[in-house]
């Protein structure tokens, strides 16, 4: 496993993080053998959100049952609308963290981001209340997820200007596959296309953290179905993957996956999961990977050999692989 340093979290961070908006877990149910599994192959991180339903319950259980909480980063989030409007402020944010920290069974949470961003309220506000919840003690680091980068790097001018902490942390959407929308209904920030390519020049002149969600486009390169099988696609992704990545664009990606895939001897996901780590970013992976085989694969894909050009052809298509 490669790790990575964040600041404001005291203990390095592995590159890929087990996401926990997944089934059991989000029903509340205990996932104590994928938990323990994630854990025994190396991946110390876990992305979760007090809007997952149970996940942080889940995951709180299976800290205190283990005893490994000093042994684990957790990232959760804050402040999602949950189809209420705009929930960044401090109030809200304040409710979610108490109802987190009792979830989780801890006292601090080592990633705390907001979940969206609301751009009427002032950066400066944001930066302030995330610095007094820091001075308290119940958070490291800390910053936005699907918050544009000049929203974030107005935040960090904040910061500079006043002396305080900045944003040490951004969690985008990013993978292979091009986001043709926002799946989500609105509020969702993706760095990937041609259109974000100054976000991404960004991340990778500022070398912020980031840590990518739906790193496998939402299964799109689970390699569950086959470039020509876009019937079978439809049958496999669910109503979200399928809004965000069901396009020419993305069969054409796939389709210059399966053909790297094959002449390296690997699977498409660890293709695409290479792929995100090649592009020059301080990036870390959050993945929804259920069994062991597939989070070693995951994980194995991070030292997969991957020329500059295989990449560049992956994303465009230009010179054959
Ligand atoms: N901040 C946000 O707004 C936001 C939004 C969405 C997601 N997230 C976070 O990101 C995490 C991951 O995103 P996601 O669940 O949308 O999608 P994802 O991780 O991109 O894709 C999950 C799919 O990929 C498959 N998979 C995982 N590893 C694989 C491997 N090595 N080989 C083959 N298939 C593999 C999984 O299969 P199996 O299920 O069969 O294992 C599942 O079908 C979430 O759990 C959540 O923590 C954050």
């Amino acid at each position: 496993m490669n790790f990575g340093r964040i600041r404001g979290v005291n203990k390095p961070v592995s590159r890929i993080l087990l996401g926990t908006a997944v089934k059991p877990m989000i029903m509340g149910q205990d996932a104590d053998e994928m938990l323990d599994t994630a854990l025994a192959c190396g991946i110390n991180a876990f992305d979760s959100a007090r809007n997952y339903g149970g996940a942080e319950a889940s995951l709180g259980r299976w800290l205190t049952k283990r005893g490994v909480r000093k042994d684990v980063v957790i990232l959760s989030k804050c402040g999602h609308p949950d189809g209420n409007g705009s929930r960044v402020n401090e109030r809200a944010i304040r409710d979610d963290l108490s109802r987190s920290l009792e979830e989780l069974q801890t006292d601090d949470i080592d990633i705390y981001l907001l979940h969206r961003d609301d751009e009427r309220v002032p950066v400066g506000e944001i930066v302030e209340l995330f610095n007094q919840l820091k001075r308290e003690g119940k958070i490291g680091a800390f910053g936005g997820s699907n918050w544009t980068h000049e929203r974030i790097a107005a935040a960090n001018d904040y910061a500079r200007e006043h002396g305080l902490t900045p944003f040490a942390v951004s969690s985008p959407n990013f993978s292979l596959a091009y986001q043709q929308c926002d799946p989500w209904g609105g509020g969702c920030v993706t760095i990937t296309g041609a259109e974000n390519a100054a976000a991404r020049a960004w991340y990778k002149e500022t070398q912020l953290p980031l840590v990518a969600y739906s790193s496998l486009a939402r299964g799109f390169f689970s390699g569950k179905f086959r470039s020509d099988e876009r019937k079978k696609a439809r049958e496999v992704l669910d109503a979200v993957a399928l809004k965000a990545y069901d396009c020419e664009e993305n069969f054409a990606r796939l389709h210059r996956a399966e053909q790297l895939a094959a002449k390296k001897g690997c699977t498409v996901s660890e293709i695409a999961m290479r792929w995100i780590f090649s592009q020059g970013l301080n990036v870390f992976a959050a993945v929804s990977a259920s069994t062991r085989e597939r989070m070693q694969s995951c994980i194995s894909a991070l030292t997969l050999p991957m020329t500059e050009e295989e990449a560049n052809t992956l994303e465009t298509g230009e010179k054959g692989i």
